[in-house]
């Protein structure tokens, strides 16, 4: 676990000197061999490189278009770095687009992207669906749907008829979620204050918590939380879940899916709640400083810093943070103590996957994108 740490704090040391030019555009049918952190499936260069741009530690990228003929990895799109910043080698490779993250250029934190993607399927990640005469259409309704991120249209021509006119709304996650979430000696965690963790609504919510209790069964996801409030946002932000239970020995967040019941029982460590509908939740969770708390991974930077209250206004000011941990005088590594790791995960539309398919077409929420009312 130190070892990643350290290994993750060297890795943004180094690199980051090197990344202070604002490098838009992009090089066609130019690869960018070796240096992959990871591949995520992406349906144009332009969203691979604004992948590549959210992703902490992504300082360029490959991406293999869908007229790619080598083999079937068309829509991938691998997220790099190197050291120095650099790609080692730029090799010209027919099908592939390559480009540098944005991380420089002030990026915008909610990019718009209202292209149509003709004959590509974004399959899973499906919540509801509808029918509708047109993709228009299918785009309206997810715009207007706070939960859809991005859609899937079967068009007029599809083979199977009983499907045709299908529109099929999807999710991703668009708050930060923090992957992990671990009890360590020695270090301190918090979120930045700016607000980016919830939606804004006028009306406060009434508390909706349920202390020493559980509600077992049902479970839609199992993710990471820092506290029960904090899980209540993730409820609240997921289309499919009706009620959440939060453990806080193991920070572990249960979304739950089931609409037709709630059976509780008396669990002295859980937490259990409802979401929130259209109401502004007690946002003090976010201000809190988590005592023995590690946000292991997900570091674009780290720096010295005097405490954690230095650390978590680095975080603040940093536009791309949204979440920190601070090492103190009691890290069990002496060569990282008083050190301020500054972090944030992808929070744009992401596909988990994205394939060819005959007469569909795919799209993303318009919500945006600035509209000529
Ligand atoms: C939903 O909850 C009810 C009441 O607790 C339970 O009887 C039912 O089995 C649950 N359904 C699913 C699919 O878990
Ligand atoms: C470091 O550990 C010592 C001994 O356990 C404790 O007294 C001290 O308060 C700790 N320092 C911090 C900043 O937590």
């Amino acid at each position: 676990m130190v070892a990643f740490l350290v290994a993750a704090g060297l890795l943004s040391l180094s690199s980051f000197a090197f990344t202070d030019e604002c490098r838009p555009g992009f090089l066609e049918n130019m690869d960018f061999p070796g240096a992959d952190l990871t591949f995520l499936f992406s349906p144009s260069a332009e969203h691979c490189q604004k992948l590549c741009t959210q992703h902490p530690s992504c300082l360029f990228f490959t991406f293999l278009r869908p007229d790619w003929t080598r083999d079937n990895r068309h829509f991938y799109c691998y997220l790099k770095a190197t050291a120095s910043g650099e790609p080692a080698t730029q090799t010209p490779l027919l099908g592939v687009t390559s480009g540098f993250s944005l991380k420089p250029c002030s990026p915008d934190p909610r990019p718009c992207f209202s292209e149509t993607f003709e004959n590509v399927d974004f399959p899973g990640a499906d919540y509801r669906a509808l029918f509708t005469a047109t993709y228009e259409e299918c785009q309206r309704a997810c715009t207007q749907d706070p939960g859809c991120q991005f859609f899937t249209f079967i068009t007029r021509n599809f083979a199977q008829a009983d499907i045709r006119f299908k529109c099929h709304l999807k999710f991703s996650w668009t708050i930060p979620r923090t992957p992990v979430v671990e009890k360590k000696p020695g270090v301190l965690s918090g979120f930045s204050h700016t607000g980016q963790i919830s939606d804004q609504f006028d009306t406060a919510c009434q508390s909706s918590l349920f202390l020493n209790t559980d509600i077992p069964g049902s479970d839609l996801l199992s993710l990471k939380a820092v506290s029960a409030e904090h899980c209540q946002v993730l409820c609240s932000a997921h289309p499919q879940c009706t009620y959440f239970s939060f453990t806080s020995d193991n920070f572990r967040c249960f979304l739950k899916n089931n609409a037709s019941g709630m059976a509780t029982k008396a669990d002295m460590r859980v937490t259990s709640g409802t979401p929130a509908r259209f109401c502004q939740l007690d946002g003090n969770w976010v201000k809190l400083t988590y005592e023995e708390v590690d946000f292991r991974g997900s570091d674009f930077r780290n720096e010295p810093a005097d405490d954690a209250d230095a650390c978590q206004r680095k975080c603040t000011e940093a536009p791309v943070c949204q979440f920190y941990t601070y090492t103190n005088e009691n890290f069990s590594d002496q060569a990282f103590r008083r050190r301020c790791f500054l972090k944030r995960v992808i929070t744009m539309p992401a596909p988990p996957k994205v394939t060819k398919l005959d007469h569909v077409a795919s799209g993303f929420t318009l919500r945006n994108c600035v509209t000529a009312a």
